[in-house]
């Protein structure tokens, strides 16, 4: 039996698609931190975050495969640690 397969290809919280957010991205100059603050992507579940940074960093705006990051503090984490 085949490996299950999975495409992710927008932030699902906002539906917006990865390949709509890309150009605008591009043409502002934003890292992740500006997009999530300038479109809301990114900044709910936060499960986009990881793919969204490797959008900005490659240009792909289609994944088939899971992508995390470590637990941080951030949007998805309402008690972030304090130093
Ligand atoms: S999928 Fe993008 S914030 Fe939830």
């Amino acid at each position: 039996m085949p490996p299950p397969s999975i495409t992710v290809d927008r932030c699902l919280c906002r539906a917006v698609p990865f390949a709509r957010l890309l150009p605008g991205a591009r043409d502002a100059g934003w890292d992740l931190e500006d997009l999530v603050r300038e479109t809301g992507c990114g900044g709910q579940c936060g499960l986009c975050r990881p793919y969204l940074r490797r959008m900005l960093a490659t240009g792909e705006t289609t994944f088939h495969e899971l992508l995390t990051e470590p637990p941080g503090p951030g949007p998805a984490d309402p008690h972030p640690a304090t130093p």
